[in-house]
């Protein structure tokens, strides 16, 4: 269920409830591929980070250990110990961007694994039934990523492909909740928008993928290495196109100035690697830009990472500790930095959610869009 409270603009502050309980929207999801997040961070920890939703991975979890292991421990939220709301992405992008020698057909994708080389197939009704396997409370339906750039003969076939397998990943999912003994019989559909670069595939895609009845609607194939402002105008031209009633998803996406761009397009979901992938590289966010701990300048800095940050890590430590970690390569360096940057991610739509409730989204996009789009 899903009901927007207050708009502003294009910007929608809504509420979202699930199996697992009520989600808050706008909303970054805190990305855990293998049902952890990298950097040694475990679902207890995400309770004290702000995260509203997990994230995992069809793909990574049917490699290892198993999507059947992953049912017989009575499904991913036992298994992770995350009792929240958990997305799972249907592994149409892993499958394009990580496994190796894929062939694609009517049917699905065979693929090698990018763990051990075997063949193996995923369709709609495996990825479906992977996701029923785990009992995630949204499941995203299989979709091809079209590759950038793309000739609009590929990325028209592909998208129409790509609607064909939703049609199936309707009826299997529909199946599948309705099977006695599902791990999880409320879980949720969401369709994905694809179409490449080109305004016209993603609006006529857009609009055939409305018909098909999801409980929410994601935006696909962006941040794959086309410009900001391409990602930015493919937005404006299918939002129109989205359901006003239904959750919008921008998958994969991105820097906090995206996020601030794409909530004021009418986005309300996010997932990104970046907090935790920039976290390892020593790549912190604050309010006032980001900055590399590992800088000679932070050897005897007793401030917090973020003076303005209350998360658990700047309650604690000084930047000169978290640098001598660095330095160091002491393991606790990845753990402390992940957790702060997923605090500030969840505390970034958690300000934009306060800024909606308060009618000042645009003076808060006017002061942040821009201060914190620094590239680090
Ligand atoms: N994650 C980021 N982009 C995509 C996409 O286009 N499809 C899927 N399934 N997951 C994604
Ligand atoms: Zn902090």
């Amino acid at each position: 269920m899903f009901e927007v409270i207050k708009t502003e603009g294009k910007a929608r502050r809504g509420v979202f409830t699930c199996a697992h309980g009520t989600v808050q929207t706008p909303v970054f999801m805190n990305v855990g591929t293998q049902g952890a997040i990298k950097g040694a961070v475990s679902a207890l920890d995400l309770k004290d980070l702000g995260c509203q939703v997990e994230l995992s991975n069809t793909y990574h979890l049917h490699l290892r250990p198993g999507d059947q292991v992953v049912r017989q421990m009575g499904g991913l939220h036992k298994f992770m110990r995350w009792d929240g709301p958990i997305l799972t992405d249907s592994g149409g992008f892993q499958v394009f961007s990580l496994a190796g020698l894929r062939k694609i057909k009517e049917e699905g994708v065979t693929f090698a694994s990018h763990i051990d080389g075997r063949r193996i197939f995923m369709g709609p009704e495996e990825s479906m039934q992977i996701q029923s396997n785990l009992g995630s409370d949204i499941a995203m339906a299989f979709d091809e990523c079209v590759e950038n750039p793309a000739t609009y003969e590929y990325a028209k076939a592909s998208c129409e492909r790509t609607l064909r397998w939703l049609e199936r990943c309707k009826a299997e999912h529909d199946r599948l909740n309705s099977l006695p003994g599902t791990v999880n019989p409320h879980q949720m559909l969401f369709g994905i928008n694809q179409g490449a670069t080109f305004p016209d595939l993603r609006i006529w895609h857009m609009k055939e993928t409305a018909k098909i009845d999801c409980e929410g609607y994601a935006i696909g194939g962006l941040a794959v290495g086309e410009p900001t402002q391409v990602m930015y105008d493919i937005i404006d031209a299918v939002e129109p196109y989205m359901p006003a009633d239904k959750p919008r998803y921008l998958m994969g996406v991105g820097t906090p100035s995206n996020i601030i761009e794409a909530v004021a397009r009418g986005v309300d979901f996010f997932d990104c690697v970046m907090p935790a992938r920039n976290a390892r590289h020593a790549k912190l966010f604050t309010w006032s830009g980001a900055l590399n701990i590992r800088n000679e300048k932070y050897r005897t800095d007793e401030r917090p990472i973020d003076p303005e940050c209350d998360c658990p890590v700047c309650q604690s430590f000084s930047r000169a500790y978290l640098r001598h970690l660095f330095v160091a390569e002491e393991m606790l360096a990845m753990r402390l930095a992940v957790m702060h940057n997923l605090y500030f991610y969840n505390k970034l739509t958690g300000r934009i959610r306060e800024a909606l409730d308060g009618g000042d989204f645009a003076a808060f996009r006017a002061e942040y869009s821009e201060k914190l789009a620094g590239r680090i």
